[in-house]
């Protein structure tokens, strides 16, 4: 070799070790020392290296993850160790039983410890490392002999081709679950859809379909994930004596682990695990089903041993499904505040995301048309979070005979007005306005909500009562006509004691010193939510000049572009509304000006939300902080200001206090909110 290949064989090398420490950086340790484009830059210079010398490539360059030559079918592999399922427990009593379960054959009264890990929802595979370099990648199969999927999982960034450091065994079966972020499966989805390819269904199946493609350059394309959970075949070579020593003995060779696991003691501590978990669910890039606990000690674990296929020291604590089965009874169009049709699918009530639905959206009249909804149908529904209930799709196979599509109705199904749908628009509304009940009832109660005007005791019902009988001959039309309720009107009505109407009216004059944010929201201008009621006000501080602003104007407050401008316009252009709107400043509706009240008193301000909030969900404390000009995050650096922790905090929390980020309660939220 002359000096001047030994030169470039030397600096191949030295990418190559870099590109592996940054990767480890970044997937195991969740701590990236580099920006992207420094990383980037470096493994264009090793391709490029590569390809002038291509006696430099090894098999375990970083670059060789791109994708080699398709295989022509799955080979069959025999595991060194079986790879074992887990036994469920659905409910608290089940978990308790199992740990009693395993303090009696272990012949102990103590406190037993268990790893609590998360449960992904993905699919298993099994790494075999032979002196530290990944020599094939096998699915579970039936769990004693899979299928090899070495030549995909190379692709997987997160899957390591070499171990880090010394001490591995001289052959370590990692066990884990490939699976594939949310953000990533609703990408790949979009693009699959408009190719006019087949979607998959969950995330679940997308990364098993992935995972069995013959050709890697497509699982190269497709944002697959790993987290190790376990060992299987170890030869030469120790482990920790402790499963959860284990997992970061393995984090330490460079392989990634999840970093929700825990060490936790008893029932008790599973069970804090698992109200945590269903907690932190909803916002962790990825799905989980549930989570996993594990007897910590290897030494019970052996002794505990194995019922068939599943080890008697783990059991899986599932979560309550977030998609479910069950039948459509029928389709009605409901109408809200701006008129909005919505389509709402009667069910067959079914327990999902753990309440009963009876009710799902199916959001516009296209939205039926595509996902093709007929009543009868069996279709499957999802919860998650506190998201809104959705139907997801029809499936096909069970539909019985022919039922007739869903229709849209030409006329309003509560005031019988002309249903006008605008070219090119998805949504169809009433075009009764303030004639059709329905809208009067939705404005009044949007009115009256709790982030707007803030009026207690003025809810659904009662919105209902005066809209629909009005008051002593009067008319409920509009917001104004709240004001000008009596404690005796309101008595009059149907199971309304005094005390009541006395309350309500006195919450009524309460609500008449407000903000101009809260007003502007109230008004329930379409499009204008909490956040961007708070930017108007903010940014012009009075009423009269929003009501008289242009266009430009309006384009140039944050969060406004060209639709809500639209909107913003034409609702000060109608001289109804305005009329309104002087109506209510007569009866006494008033707010301090704009430039003294520090609504903006967050701006700038970055905030991460961890844990159970006892008086607003995390979402209503999200819009609260975006309405006070702060921003909210999901994950905590060195940039976020406060992280506020509610009850069962998350792993957010130590992060906050590993970085010395400010931690708050929500106490200190709610002042700093005022
Ligand atoms: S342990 C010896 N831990 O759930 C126990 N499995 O039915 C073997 N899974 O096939 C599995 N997260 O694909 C274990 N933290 C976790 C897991 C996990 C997901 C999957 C795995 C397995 C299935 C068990």
């Amino acid at each position: 070799m002359t000096k001047a290949d030994q030169a470039v064989a030397a600096r191949a090398a030295d990418l190559r070790e870099r590109l592996e420490y940054h990767n480890y950086r970044y997937y195991v340790l969740d701590d990236p020392e580099i920006p992207d484009v420094e990383y980037d830059r470096m493994f264009r210079e090793l391709q490029q290296l590569e390809a002038e010398h291509p006696e430099l490539c090894t098999p375990d360059s970083p670059t060789q993850r791109v994708g080699g030559a398709p295989v022509e079918g799955f080979d069959e592999v025999r595991h060194l160790q079986p790879m074992l399922s887990l036994e469920n427990a659905f409910t608290a009593e089940e978990l308790q039983a199992f740990d009693r379960r395993v303090r009696e054959r272990l012949g102990t009264e103590a406190e037993v410890s268990y790893a609590a890990e998360t449960k992904l929802d993905g699919t298993a595979i099994s790494l075999l490392y032979e002196d530290g370099h990944l020599v094939r990648a096998a699915t579970r199969g039936d769990g004693q002999t899979g299928e090899d999927v070495t030549h995909n999982a190379r692709t997987v960034d997160s899957i390591p081709l070499r171990l880090r450091g010394k001490g591995y065994p001289a052959r370590l079966e990692v066990r884990g679950e490939i699976f594939m972020p949310k953000s990533g499966f609703e990408r790949l989805n979009k693009h699959l859809a408009g190719q006019g390819s087949k979607t998959f269904v969950n995330p679940r199946n997308a990364a098993a379909g992935t995972l069995r493609q013959l050709d890697p350059k497509v699982a190269a394309q497709r944002p697959l994930e790993f987290f190790a959970y376990g060992v299987g075949f170890v030869e030469d070579g120790k482990l920790p004596d402790r499963h959860s020593a284990t997992l970061e003995r393995l984090k330490g060779w460079g392989v990634r682990v999840s970093p929700l696991t825990r060490v936790v003691g008893g029932a008790d501590g599973c069970q804090d695990y698992y109200d945590n978990m269903m907690q932190e669910r909803a916002g962790l890039p990825y799905e989980i089903d549930g989570v996993v606990f594990k007897v910590d000690q290897r030494e019970q674990q052996q002794a505990l041993g194995f019922v068939s296929r599943a080890p008697r020291w783990a059991i899986a604590f599932k979560f309550p499904a977030e998609e479910v089965t069950t039948v459509v009874n029928g389709v009605d169009f409901q109408v809200g505040r701006t008129g909005a049709l919505t389509p709402v699918a009667r069910l067959e009530p079914v327990f999902v995301g753990g309440v009963t639905v009876s009710n799902a959206t199916l959001h516009n009249i296209d939205e039926v048309e595509r996902k093709d909804v007929r009543v009868g149908d069996t279709v499957i529904v999802r919860r998650a979070g506190d998201v809104i209930p959705e139907v997801v799709r029809v499936l096909d196979e069970r539909r019985k005979g022919e039922p007739e599509p869903v229709e849209l109705p030409t006329n309003c199904p509560v005031c019988g007005s002309d249903v006008v749908r605008p070219e090119g628009h998805a949504v169809a509304r009433c075009s009764g306005g303030l004639f059709c009940a329905a809208q009067r009832k939705e404005k009044l109660r949007h009115f009256a909500s709790r982030r707007a005007m803030d009026i207690e005791g003025l809810g659904t019902k009662l919105v209902e009562q005066l809209v629909e009988q009005g008051v002593d001959g009067k008319q409920i039309q509009t917001a104004a006509d709240i004001y000008r309720l009596t404690s005796e009107d309101l008595a009059g009505l149907d199971r309304m004691g005094e005390k009541s109407a006395a309350n309500i009216v006195a919450a009524i004059q309460r609500s008449k010193e407000t903000t101009l944010g809260r007003f502007l929201f109230a008004l329930g201008i379409p499009e204008v939510g909490e956040v961007t009621a708070a930017n108007l006000a903010r940014h012009f501080q009075q009423l009269g000049t929003l009501m008289h602003a242009e266009i430009e104007e309006l384009e140039t407050v944050p969060d406004v572009g060209p639709v809500v401008a639209q909107h913003v316009h034409e609702f000060f252009r109608q001289p109804h509304n305005v009329e309104v709107i002087e109506a209510l400043q007569e009866n006494g509706v008033h707010w301090p000006s704009e430039a003294v009240t520090g609504s903006h008193a967050l701006a700038g301000k970055t905030f991460v939300l961890t844990g159970a909030l006892e008086t607003m969900t995390r979402d209503e404390a999200r819009d609260r902080i975006q309405a006070a000009g702060g921003k909210v995050t999901g994950s905590v650096s060195s940039k976020t200001d406060f992280v506020v922790a509610g009850t069962d905090p998350g792993s957010k929390l130590k992060k906050a206090e590993q970085l010395g980020v400010k931690v708050v309660g929500e106490a200190e939220l709610l002042q700093l909110l005022r």
